[in-house]
């Protein structure tokens, strides 16, 4: 593990993440991990199996019976779910709607943790989640905070699903981003916090480039104290 650099970058929902994530490692030649795909896998395996995503206890027996195994591909950290890989599954609506009370039961959470911290494995990561810098990598001395305006972070996010072909109302997208938003942040596991000595970045009016820009400088900064 000597020399291997761990980035995080949390904040909530369609704060620009998974962009500035792509942008930061591409540039850096670090693997991309997006943690919320986990999360959102454990939901989608349950669905697909008929378990009620509500019970706790189905959920995670359904998790922990499931085969799952990690790998590296362009670039990404990204995983199959016995012997599938769901990508496009994972930002429909019924996944949506339950991913944030899956992610709130601690079994499930443990798993994802110890499985983000085993990607360390494959090399230096920037992983973009909700508690990358506080629990997954709190050690990371590169620590990052996301945010913008709610309103503007429906915006983005309802873009996004109309461009994927999904039929989507704004205000059903900004209802649904809300309502995530509290669920993460007042969870009794973990919730979504600024971690100490993460640096806070409001990407409301910043372009995209900008705000890579920043990280990629604060990282090569932190090199070189
Ligand atoms: O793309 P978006 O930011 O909307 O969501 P995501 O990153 O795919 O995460 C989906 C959900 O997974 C979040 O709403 C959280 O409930 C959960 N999550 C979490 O609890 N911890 C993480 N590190 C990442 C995601």
């Amino acid at each position: 593990m000597e020399g291997i650099k761990t980035i995080a970058i949390d904040g909530p929902s369609a704060s620009g993440k998974s962009s500035v994530s792509k942008g930061v490692a591409a540039e850096l030649g670090f693997i991309y991990s997006d943690s919320g795909a986990l999360y959102r896998g454990v939901t989608w395996q349950a669905i697909r199996k008929g378990v009620d995503p509500q019970d706790a206890a189905a959920v995670t027996e359904c998790m922990l019976s499931a085969e799952w195994s990690f790998f590296v591909q362009d670039g990404a950290a990204i995983f199959s779910i016995d012997g599938d890989i769901p990508v496009q599954e994972l930002r429909g609506k019924d996944v949506r709607e339950s991913v944030a009370v899956v992610a709130a039961i601690p079994e499930i959470r443990r798993f994802v943790v110890e499985s983000l911290q085993s990607l360390a494995n494959f090399g230096s990561l920037v992983m973009e989640g909700r508690d990358i810098g506080t629990v997954v990598f709190p050690d990371s001395p590169y620590k990052f905070y996301l945010d913008a305006d709610p309103e503007e972070r429906a915006m983005r996010r309802y873009r996004e699903l109309v461009a994927a072909g999904e039929d989507e109302k704004a205000h059903e997208v900004l209802d649904s981003l809300k309502k995530r938003d509290q669920i993460d942040a007042t969870r009794k596991m973990d919730p979504l916090v600024v971690a100490p000595g993460a640096q806070v970045i409001d990407s409301t009016a910043m372009t995209l480039a900008d705000v890579i820009k920043t990280v990629v400088d604060a990282v090569k900064k932190g090199d070189t104290k």
